[in-house]
């Protein structure tokens, strides 16, 4: 089963949004397979955001991302790669359609209020660097059934 990495983002956090993001994951069926309220170091913002490195905004980046601390997930489910970076919206909340996460919640790029994997690849990567393996719990929903 597909498996991505999301994190809301300190500015949400500041705003109280963990709730109301993790339940938009939650209703939409996808299934909860680890957390971490944390704090994340230089380092970790770095590795983390090692594709932006050189470009304009990266010094930026790594300081918001480290300024106060994050809520780190994965999320489990058919095609959650895809599904949550739609549910997300796109990077510039201006451009984010209403009914988006950055949409309704967002006003500006660089405090866009959540992080999502862009790819199977960003996946796999970002939850090794965030998780340990014994981290991920897995476990039996029924509701499953219902959303096979
Ligand atoms: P990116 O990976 O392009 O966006 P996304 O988060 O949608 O995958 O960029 C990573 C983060 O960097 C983005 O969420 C916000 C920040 N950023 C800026 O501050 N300015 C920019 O011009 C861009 C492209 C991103
Ligand atoms: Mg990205």
């Amino acid at each position: 089963m597909e498996r991505t990495f999301l994190m809301v983002k300190p500015d949400a956090v500041q705003r109280n949004l963990i709730g109301e993001i993790v339940s938009r994951f939650e209703r939409k069926g996808f299934k909860l397979v680890g957390a971490k309220f944390m704090k994340i170091t230089n380092e970790l913002a770095e590795t983390h955001y090692q594709e932006h490195k050189g470009k304009p905004f990266f010094d930026n980046l790594v300081s918001f991302i480290t300024s106060g601390p994050v809520f780190a997930m994965v999320w489990e489910g058919k095609e959650v790669i895809t599904t949550a970076r739609k549910m997300m919206g796109k990077t510039n909340p201006q451009e984010a359609e209403t009914g988006t996460i950055r949409g309704d919640f967002g006003l500006v790029t660089h405090r866009n209020v959540i992080h999502g994997s862009d790819s199977e690849q960003s996946a796999k990567r970002e939850i090794s660097i965030f998780f340990q393996e014994n981290e991920l719990i897995e476990y039996k929903k029924t509701v499953d059934d219902w959303l096979a």
